[in-house]
């Protein structure tokens, strides 16, 4: 029995989730559709304009259209996302200016492990979202989970239902995000950071595949579980999130290198001190190790994203803690600089009363709190 309702509740949360969720995709998909312009202009398509895509990715755009409103709630979740994982550390997921481009929000251009999060995040953002509207019926490219039953089933169990499509969802991220790589460039940097971004696409992407699972509900006479079908569910962003927050912290510093006629990232060798080792001309040593598709990867340190520079905010204005062995320890996020202690007052709902049926009236409190400011 207890296994019963817990299965029957997710559905339901995903459901409210997913509704909210359209509503919001919604609204967005209306503000972006209705340029002025198109009442000058008439009958040239605007839809794909505004959006900062390349040229590529705008014909495939205007060949897609109905995807846009998944791939732009995806790419909202992927900010929120990272915004949620790096709250307490030193660079808060903040985008430089000119990289906070209208669709996703990634660091471009920088190659550092910041930059390198920010794809991968998007991109599992965009297969989850992709992956979620097919099932919800709101894309006529796709629909429910083609994938075939999985040879360890229990075979007393029913594959099937509606699972999650995963695999269109990764096709259509694919041909977006390769679309958005200029395929073309000749100068050596930027095809490296070419290679870097669709690497980590790609390791954003196995994440979503990896941490799905296989549910099985039960069905039958009530409450007798005698039969249950089984179908493959995306988990909450948060757990994609999560992993993906480890691979930041686990990724490791390539560069490019030509094997048979192929460029591919290379690891870079590391001396026992963790410095990198450099030849005599002072490049960056390989290991002649291509990294691993599990594996983040970026080509530059990162900045110190402790100051105020002209891309980054500095860490100036952050709320810390005093206890020192936490995250957010004014020690680390202060940078010595030392914090500030203020009075705040916050307003929140309390002594909610549930009435029937079916309303919970709240009160509003005040309450005062202190707060650490870094300086
Ligand atoms: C998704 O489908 C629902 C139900 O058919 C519809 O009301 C909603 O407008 C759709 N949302 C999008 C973004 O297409
Ligand atoms: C990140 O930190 C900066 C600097 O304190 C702040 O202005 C910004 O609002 C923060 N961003 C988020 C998403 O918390």
């Amino acid at each position: 029995m207890r296994v019963r309702r817990r299965v029957r509740q997710v559905p339901l949360m995903l459901c409210v989730m997913i509704l909210t969720s359209f509503f919001q995709v919604g609204q967005s998909v209306w503000s972006l559709s209705i340029p002025h312009q198109v009442y000058i202009v008439g009958t040239v398509s605007h839809f794909c304009n505004g959006m900062d895509l390349t040229p590529r990715q705008s014909t495939w755009c205007e060949e897609n259209r109905e995807l846009m409103a998944s791939i732009r709630y995806g790419a909202n979740l992927a900010v929120k996302q990272c915004q949620y994982q790096f709250q307490y550390r030193q660079w808060n997921c903040s985008v430089p200016e000119r990289d906070s481009n209208t669709l996703f929000r990634r660091i471009t251009g920088k190659g550092t492990k910041e930059a390198a999060f920010t794809y991968a995040i998007s991109s599992a953002g965009v297969v989850y979202s992709i992956a979620r509207s097919c099932v919800e019926g709101n894309l006529s490219a796709c629909g429910c989970s083609r994938e075939r039953r999985p040879k360890d089933l229990k075979s007393e169990f029913q594959w099937g239902g509606c699972g999650d499509n995963i695999e269109e969802g990764v096709r259509f991220t694919k041909q977006f995000m390769i679309a958005g790589e200029d395929n073309k460039a000749k100068e050596t940097r930027k095809q490296e950071r070419t290679l870097m971004n669709l690497h980590n696409n790609e390791v954003g992407i196995q994440v979503v595949k990896e941490k799905s699972n296989i549910i099985c509900k039960c069905h039958g006479m009530s409450g007798s579980c005698n039969m249950k079908t089984c179908q493959r569910e995306l988990p909450e962003f948060r757990v994609i999130g999560d992993a993906l927050h480890m691979k930041y912290d686990n990724a490791v510093r390539v560069k490019m290198q030509m094997k048979d006629a192929l460029n591919i990232l290379n690891i870079v060798k590391k001396k026992r001190n963790g410095e990198y080792r450099r030849d005599n001309g002072g490049k960056l040593r390989s290991t002649h190790k291509k990294a691993s598709i599990n594996t983040m990867v970026y080509l530059k340190d990162s900045p110190d994203y402790c100051f105020k520079t002209h891309d980054f905010p500095g860490t100036q204005g952050r709320i810390c803690s005093t206890d020192a062995f936490v995250a957010n320890s004014c020690t680390e996020l202060c940078c010595g600089r030392g914090y500030r202690s203020i009075q705040v007052v916050t307003r929140q709902r309390c002594k909610c009363k549930f009435h029937w049926c079916c309303e919970i009236r709240c009160k509003e409190c005040e309450n005062e709190e202190t707060k650490n400011m870094c300086r």
